[in-house]
């Protein structure tokens, strides 16, 4: 069984021959509809049930599109309106009954430990749509972006600034090890990634940096990123939180510290005025509407991979 729950699983062939399929896929279907299906239909008579714990405007939408894309079709299920591990019915037996009926599930939620639950008992592929943890199918996406507009990320510089702990850090620390990049994280030290994936960063010789200094990590890099100060379903206080992490606010000035040809990324939703200014998120060096357009690239190609 092919499941998508964390980059780490995957070998950097895996990876690498995932991104390149995507590539080779978008560029075929350049004069098509957003909705058209692709002339192979590797998907056709064959479908998806996405289960969101957490809202969502970008995974759900381009899920949904790469499935019409990939030939087949998708069924949303809201966890309010299913049986959902909630007593009623155990998650295993959710997950079993799903087997019979659909091909691969897609799952976001708030509890990792859901995800590899699921994916004991279910018989098909599941892909990690966002946990508390990872947001693997984002930064796949990102890698993505970034090596459409400059070319290979191996070699290159990304720094993430801000919240250093959280499951987009998480996914990128990851994806510096597997696709070999340097990483320069700029967060409090409060906010420093956990443990875990640092002893993870270390035994796989990620070039990792963390500082608490903005200018350091934004320095002569190729690829700037920020998420939002406060995840959803992070239980901390706001108001503190978001004054700790002011310094690692992305603005024009703190931009010119980066390369001139950096681009500035974001997985959206955006904390307009927090983690980065209008200025940034609208300018120029901002690729962010076509990262969102690029979710449903990669994830036509996780999803084939995993059911090939
Ligand atoms: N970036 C992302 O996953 O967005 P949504 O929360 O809208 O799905
Ligand atoms: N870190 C953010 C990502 C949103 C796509 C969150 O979990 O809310």
């Amino acid at each position: 069984m092919k499941n998508f729950i964390n980059i780490a699983d995957h070998s950097s062939g895996d990876l690498r021959a995932i991104i390149e399929e995507a590539k080779v896929r978008k560029l075929k279907r350049k004069n098509l509809n957003k909705s058209a299906m692709d002339e192979d239909k590797p998907f056709e008579g064959k479908s998806m049930a996405m289960i969101f714990e957490k809202p969502s405007t970008r995974t759900r939408m381009s899920f949904d599109i790469a499935v019409k894309q990939l030939g087949g079709s998708s069924i949303i299920l809201n966890p309010e309106g299913i049986h959902y591990g909630k007593g009623e019915e155990s998650l295993k037996d959710t997950a079993k009954v799903l087997t019979e009926y659909v091909d691969i599930v897609m799952l976001r939620t708030s509890s990792h430990k859901n995800l590899e639950e699921f994916g004991k008992h279910l018989g098909i592929p599941i892909i990690n749509g966002l946990s508390d943890l990872s947001h693997p199918c984002q930064i796949m996406s990102d890698i993505l972006t970034y090596e459409e507009s400059n070319g290979s990320i191996t070699g290159k510089t990304v720094s993430w600034l801000g919240d250093g702990n959280n499951n987009m850090s998480n996914s990128l620390i990851e994806a510096a090890g597997k696709f070999d990049f340097n990483l320069k994280i700029g967060c409090p030290k409060k906010y420093s990634p956990n443990k875990k994936i640092l002893s993870w960063a270390k035994k796989n010789k990620v070039s990792l940096i963390i500082t608490s200094k903005p200018d350091e990590a934004i320095k002569n890099s190729d690829c700037v990123m920020t998420d939002k100060w406060v995840s959803m379903n992070d239980k901390v206080n706001k108001k503190s939180k978001k004054k700790t992490l002011k310094p690692f606010q992305v603005n024009e000035k703190l931009m010119l510290k980066a390369k001139s040809d950096a681009i500035f990324m974001h997985c959206l939703p955006v904390g307009r005025g927090e983690e980065v200014t209008d200025k940034v998120i609208d300018g120029k060096q901002s690729v962010v509407w076509r990262q969102a357009l690029n979710r449903v690239h990669a994830q036509k190609s996780i999803i084939k991979w995993c059911i090939d």
